[in-house]
């Protein structure tokens, strides 16, 4: 190998290694100003998580730490609030209603059920009731072939009401 060709290889692992040093900062530059800008931080095993959410997390962690109890620990008599679930009553909303308990009947017009949507077969009983509440206090009580709440005593008033209006539409 020549002299010539010596300084070219030594040039070319010279600038090999520099523009390797210089991707790798502007990538890790580039990093830097996402997790600025995103408000996000590397943790352990690289899940990017915003503050907010690591924020909780601690919190989350404390909370279990506090609802531990030792054996012979007074806390463990005592209600521990943070693992106290209360149960949300689900609303539903009209349409589900009507498909899981109305539309057996209401859907095809058997015993002569009001059809879902038919605005005429509708109208006479919402007046002869006095409006929508007097409707959901019939379906309440049942009529006629109408079993109590169409069937499924699981329903509150509510319920029944978002049912009809939803059928009556
Ligand atoms: C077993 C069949 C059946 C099911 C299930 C049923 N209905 Fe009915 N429903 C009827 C029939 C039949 C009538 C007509 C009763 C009549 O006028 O004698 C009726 C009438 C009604 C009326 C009008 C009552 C009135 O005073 O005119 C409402 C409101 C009603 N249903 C709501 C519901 C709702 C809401 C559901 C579902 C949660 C439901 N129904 C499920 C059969 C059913």
């Amino acid at each position: 190998m020549s002299q010539t060709n010596e300084d070219y290889f030594t040039k070319m692992v010279i600038s090999i290694i520099f523009y390797t040093i210089v991707a790798v900062a502007v990538v890790a530059g580039i990093m830097w100003l996402a997790s600025i800008v995103g408000g996000t931080k590397y943790v352990a095993g690289g899940v990017k998580v915003s503050d907010a959410i690591q924020k909780e997390a601690v919190t989350i962690r404390i909370q279990a730490l506090e609802t531990i109890s030792l054996v012979g620990d007074k806390k463990a008599d005592a209600a521990t609030p943070a693992a106290e679930t209360k149960a949300e009553p689900v609303m539903l909303d009209g349409e589900t209603i009507v498909k899981n308990s109305c539309l057996a009947c209401h859907g095809t017009g058997v015993l002569n059920a009001p059809l879902i949507g038919k605005v005429e077969a509708w109208q006479p009983r919402l007046d002869a009731n006095g409006g929508i509440d007097g409707l959901v206090s019939s379906a309440v009580a049942g009529k006629g072939a109408m079993p109590a709440k169409g069937g499924n005593p699981n329903l509150t008033a509510e319920n029944l009401k978002a049912a009809i209006e939803f059928m009556m539409k």
